[in-house]
């Protein structure tokens, strides 16, 4: 037992640099916030961060999660979470509501720009990314035109290829996974135009968990289960080939994982609260 707790007490802690939330999702927590404060009741479409902690905690604040505009009574404060919404959805929630507080990204609002633009320049627009995600739910709904989505692991479907192809991708995508699906295309289309549209945020936490996997000797990824971007984060940790443990808060921590390893690294999806990253390291610390 003196040696685990002399193991114990060498360990070291590292976090990844940049790590945590992202610019657009502190952004539309604060306009949410500040609107919980002077409204009381805030209905959004769908839940304004992917961390069941921090939801919880808005929630107690006065926020109603729906999950869809039909849903948000009239007359009430709407809120449009990071993600974004389809033009249709924003429509319906414009007319109905007192006030609908836009927290959509800037980078989500430039996909949707460059979707519109491409579905008018005429090229079939795809979406490297995953279908059932409300950012790409939310992109799909600008393409006047014909649209698809491509996941990473997936072949070009037959009706898409020999056809112009205008690529962008979700902003949360893997650079490797899209840069693969553009070269799949260049083999396929006459002509492609490419707009990389994986925000700066995703990279650099992409790269930080990269670094950083590589030096240590076990990675703990912090962030919500329905986390696109926590996923990301995790599953290039488990590429680098450490041992990777996936949890949402620090009670899940557990202590036969951490024995026997020296030097442990923290990276959190970019919807994890500051404060679920303070909290880990304090238990880490107690451990
Ligand atoms: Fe925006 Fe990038 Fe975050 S698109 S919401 S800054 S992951």
């Amino acid at each position: 037992d003196i040696w685990n707790r002399k193991a114990e007490a060498e360990l070291k802690i590292h976090i990844a640099d940049p790590t945590g939330l992202c610019f657009g999702v502190r952004r539309a927590i604060s306009k949410l916030e500040e609107e919980l404060l002077r409204s009381g009741t805030v209905y959004s479409l769908g839940s304004p961060i992917h961390n069941p902690q921090e939801t919880d905690r808005l929630t107690k604040m006065g926020l109603v999660v729906v999950e869809s505009a039909e849903e948000v009574p009239a007359a009430s404060v709407a809120f449009i979470r990071a993600h974004g919404v389809t033009p249709l959805q924003e429509g319906v929630l414009i007319k109905k509501c007192r006030k609908v507080v836009d927290g959509t990204c800037p980078f989500v609002k430039t996909a949707q720009k460059r979707a519109k633009d491409l579905s008018t320049e005429g090229y079939v627009v795809v979406i490297s990314g995953d279908r059932h995600h409300p950012e790409v739910k939310g992109i799909m709904g600008y393409v006047e035109g014909e649209v698809a989505v491509v996941s990473s692991d997936e072949d070009i479907p037959d009706n898409l290829k020999g056809r112009r192809c205008g690529i962008l991708s979700q902003t949360t995508q893997k650079v490797g996974s899209f840069a693969a699906l553009v070269g799949s295309f260049s083999k396929v289309s006459p002509e492609i135009k490419v707009y990389n549209t994986i925000c700066k945020a995703t990279l650099a936490r992409q790269d930080s968990v990269c670094r950083l996997a590589s030096k240590v000797d076990g990675m703990i990824i912090l962030g919500g289960r329905n986390s696109a971007n926590t996923k990301k984060l995790a599953e290039i940790s488990m590429d680098v080939g450490v041992s990777t443990l996936w949890i949402e808060h620090a009670g899940e921590i557990d202590r036969g994982w951490l024995q026997n390893r020296d030097d442990i690294g923290i990276a959190a999806g970019g919807s994890t609260p500051d404060w679920l990253i303070k909290e880990l390291i304090q238990k880490l610390n107690m451990m």
